[in-house]
Parts: C-alpha cells; sequence; structure tokens
C-alpha cells in the first residue's frame, strides 16, 4: 500500500508510513537515531549534511512538538527551513492540497514536511511530488503518525533495551488516534510480546484485533504486568456524537493516576504523545512522576526527525543522481541520437 515510500533498493525516499516497512528498516531508523542524538550533546548542535538543501513544513492541523521539533531537526542538519501557516495562507481563499503543494514544488525545495486532517492526504502528495522530492508524513487524519510511533520507540528501546518479551498498554481514544496505529504497527514489527488496547467499546475501531492487539476494556486487567504504559489524549475535534458518557466518568475509569498506575509492572515507563490533558487522561502525579518519560519522548523526537530527514533527502538524491548517469551512458552509447 505504500510502495511508493521506497526506492529500487528498499530503502525510503519517502516516509509515509510504518505500516509494512521490516524489521530491519525500523531497526535502521532507531540506530541512525542513535548516532543523531549525540549532536544535541556538542558545543555547536549542527551537521553539515543538508546544508543547501530547502524543507518546507506544511502544516494544516495544528501542532506544537511535532512542527517544532521538525524545524529544529532540519537546522541541526543545516537546511534552510521554511514554514507555511496555512491559517494565513490561500487555502482559506479555496487553493486546493494539489495547487498549493505544485506551488511550493515551484519554489524548488527538497523535502516537504506536511500534516493534513484528511488520512491519505500525505501519499496522495508523495504520488503527486516529482522525483528528487521527500515527502514526510507529520500525522494524517486518524491514519498514520509515523514519526511519532518512532520516537516512541526508540524512547522505548532506550529504558527497555530490546522489544522481545515486552508488554505494552495503550490507552484512550484508539479510535482517532493516528498515533496508536503508527505505534501498533512499530511494536508488533520490532517484536513486542504483547499488545494491549484498553477504551470504552465507543473509542475502539471496529476490528482493531486484526492488527494482532488484545482488547480490554478495564485498566484492571489491561495494565497488568506491563512494562510500558502509554496514554493518549481524547481527540475530541475528531468527535462528531457523543463517545462519552462524560469527561468526570472517562477520567474514572480511564484516567491514569499513582494507584492505577500500580496495576502495572513498578518499573513500567509511561508515555504520552502529547498534549496532555491533565485530570482527563492522566493526573499530574504521574505525567510530572518519577516514571514518566513525557519529555523525553519530545528531546528524542529531534534525533528521530534528523534521521528520517538525512535519510528520505540522500536517498532521494541518490536517486536522481542513478538517473543522470543512465541518461549520460545512454548518450554516450548513441542512444539519444
Ligand atoms: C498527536 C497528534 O497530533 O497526532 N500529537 C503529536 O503529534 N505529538 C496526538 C494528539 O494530538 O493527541
Amino acid at each position: 500500500m505504500h510502495e511508493i515510500q521506497y526506492d529500487e533498493l528498499g530503502q525510503y525516499r519517502h516516509f509515509l508510513s510504518v505500516e509494512g516497512s521490516s524489521e530491519a528498516l525500523l531497526t535502521k531508523l532507531l540506530d541512525d537515531t542513535e548516532q543523531f542524538t549525540a549532536v544535541a550533546e556538542r558545543r555547536v548542535k549542527k551537521l553539515p549534511l543538508l546544508n543547501g538543501k530547502t524543507i518546507v513544513n506544511l502544516f494544516f492541523e495544528p501542532s506544537t512538538r511535532t512542527r517544532t521539533t521538525f524545524e529544529l531537526a532540519a537546522k541541526r542538519l543545516s537546511a534552510d527551513v521554511l514554514n507555511v501557516n496555512i491559517a494565513t495562507s490561500s487555502t482559506s481563499k479555496g487553493e486546493t492540497l494539489r495547487d498549493t503543494i505544485a506551488n511550493i514544488i515551484a519554489m524548488q525545495c527538497d523535502c516537504l514536511v506536511v500534516r493534513h486532517s484528511t488520512s491519505g492526504a500525505i501519499h496522495y502528495v508523495a504520488e503527486h511530488t516529482p522525483a528528487g522530492i521527500a515527502v514526510v508524513n507529520a500525522g494524517d487524519g486518524s491514519h498514520s503518525h509515523p514519526t511519532q510511533a518512532m520516537l516512541d520507540m526508540f524512547t522505548i528501546r532506550r529504558h527497555k533495551q530490546q522489544f522481545t518479551g515486552l508488554k505494552v498498554a495503550i490507552v484512550g481514544d484508539i479510535l482517532h488516534s493516528r498515533v496508536a496505529r503508527s505505534q501498533i504497527h512499530a511494536l508488533k514489527t520490532l517484536g513486542a510480546a504483547q499488545v494491549n488496547v484498553i477504551a470504552p467499546l465507543t473509542l475502539l475501531p471496529k476490528s482493531i484485533e486484526t492488527l494482532g492487539v488484545e482488547v480490554h476494556t478495564s485498566l484492571t486487567s489491561g495494565l497488568k504486568d506491563c512494562d510500558v504504559v502509554i496514554m493518549l489524549r481524547l481527540q475530541k475535534e475528531r468527535m462528531n456524537g457523543a463517545l462519552l458518557a462524560s469527561e468526570s466518568e472517562y477520567y474514572q475509569q480511564y484516567g491514569i493516576d499513582q494507584a492505577r498506575l500500580k496495576l502495572a509492572k513498578p518499573d513500567a515507563i509511561v508515555m504520552h504523545p502529547g498534549p496532555i490533558n491533565r485530570g482527563l487522561e492522566i493526573a499530574s502525579e504521574v505525567a510530572d512522576g518519577p516514571q514518566s518519560v513525557i519529555l523525553e519522548q519530545v528531546t528524542y523526537g529531534i534525533a528521530v526527525r534528523m534521521a528520517v530527514l538525512s535519510t528520505t533527502i540522500a536517498n532521494q538524491q541518490q536517486q536522481l543522481n542513478n538517473l543522470a548517469t543512465k541518461i549520460a551512458e545512454t548518450a554516450n552509447n548513441g542512444g539519444l541520437a
């Protein structure tokens, strides 16, 4: 489904989804990320890898962490970054996604980082982007958010060393969560032993168990023996009906506080992609507590995005070079005569 994201050697030329990627490819991305974390410890936090390249951040939906860490990642690789503010752009004058993209491409950029409220929109952008330009998914509808999943995998690997044998719980609004979907694919591919999804039935997508997860409607059964607890935000902006009795009832049953966290393993880590809603899905004592790695996730987001940007842009460049060599060879052989 996402074949378009690979070049002829099976490497990423776009980064659209973790679904269908091999364990080797995801592990390589985590290993590359490991190298890039070291850059932040230098006195000058910069590498010249993408010097002279232009990266455009095109966010059709609100974002704090994802957009700023993509920008920082690009700057730490010495690229030039353009942030297009959609609220003040021509989209509000009725321009289509295709026309906006065509215009940005005409500005001769090397990479588009796109977030959109429609599932599948970034795939569409990749299909309409010429060779040489990488497209990176920064979240599409409730479909996928691959860089978030990879920064989560990196955080888990840092704390638990390996995925084999791990039991992971994902709690909350699974129905609307692109983060949960990408995390499930990544965890299953990387070999996590068990993934539990915990939510009221109204917030669970139909046939979620076909992804190989265990479905729980209670924290008591779902958190048992878990090494990792991932909390999700209630995506009220994507809910168009009454899916919850009340927010306080939700917190009573699915919110995590220190007492409920004890249902998981004593050394479990607590994660959340942000933005967190204190007192709605997570208590401050947990969000700010010793088991929380929520802010570490943000830090690692920069290195993961450095790995994704440098890989996709380099592979696009390599493809262009291969194409140029082929054309030159054909011309030398008289093929273009
Ligand atoms: C998430 C998103 O936008 O999908 N946040 C993020 O990217 N860090 C999750 C959310 O909005 O709840």
